[in-house]
């Protein structure tokens, strides 16, 4: 008899716990008007403004502030379309004129910038050299094959218009843009870098500094 009683107590809690959650369960998929029950509120409940409501902390009490006039982000003239397009002022939409320039100054440190992000995120499908074999090139079968950053049309294509791809991506995201993992400085360091990678198959002694050149007893005649 006492063995009995012993095991009703153990097993009350898990008997009450089966039973309340056979109530909860029953709850489920009923509508109610009733604002949700939480328990932690944290900053759930929180003053926030609609479109016409008053905020008394300013002047002309209006909530929603205007857009004060003449005025760009802090650092960002984003009237340049040269350098947040990679176009030409007078571009229409249906027209766009590329930029044929990097609107940014070159140096080792942007070079380097520029690797640093074109190995991570352009390598997975266009690979280290630009061959475009990378590992997702070689194990998505049957999808678009990247296109080759070494064959003619590419080697062609203006600075512009591989700018606008990293930004906006290709042919409707065949390729994704890459408009909020880089910044615009990124953006145009790895147009850079994909210049000198495609530079590294087609280079003659002529594009060598002469300085350089003359440093390391390099000379054009054959
Ligand atoms: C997920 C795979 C993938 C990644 C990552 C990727 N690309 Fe591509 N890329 C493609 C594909 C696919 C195409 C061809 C799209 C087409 O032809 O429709 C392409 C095309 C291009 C082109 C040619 C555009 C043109 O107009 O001909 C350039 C340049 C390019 N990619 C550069 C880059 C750079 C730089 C990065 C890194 C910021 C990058 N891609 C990241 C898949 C990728």
């Amino acid at each position: 008899m006492a063995q009995i009683k012993c095991k009703i107590k153990t097993m009350s809690p898990i008997l009450g716990a089966a039973f309340l959650s056979l109530v909860l369960i029953g709850c489920r998929g009923q509508r109610s008007k009733e604002p949700p029950i939480i328990p932690i509120q944290n900053m759930v409940e929180q003053t926030s403004y609609g479109p016409q409501s008053q905020n008394e902390n300013y002047k002309d009490g209006r909530a929603y502030r205007p857009q004060i006039l003449e005025t760009v982000e802090f650092g960002k003239d984003k009237t340049n379309i040269r350098l947040y397009q990679g176009k030409e002022p007078e571009s229409t939409e249906q027209n766009p004129i590329w930029v044929k320039k990097i609107p940014i100054e070159i140096n080792d440190k942007v070079m380097k910038q520029g690797q640093i992000s074109y190995n991570v995120f352009c390598t997975p499908c266009h690979d280290y050299a630009g061959d475009s074999n990378g590992l997702v090139t070689q194990r998505a079968g049957g999808s678009i094959r990247p296109s080759n950053l070494h064959d003619k049309e590419r080697l062609a294509l203006p600075v512009g218009k591989i700018y606008d791809a990293i930004h906006n991506g290709v042919n409707n995201w065949n390729m994704p843009g890459f408009a909020s993992q880089l910044s615009v400085e990124d953006k145009w360091a790895v147009v850079a870098y994909v210049r000198a990678l495609q530079l590294t198959r087609r280079a003659s002694l002529e594009d060598i500094p002469s300085d350089i050149k003359a440093k390391n007893g390099w000379s054009n005649k054959k």
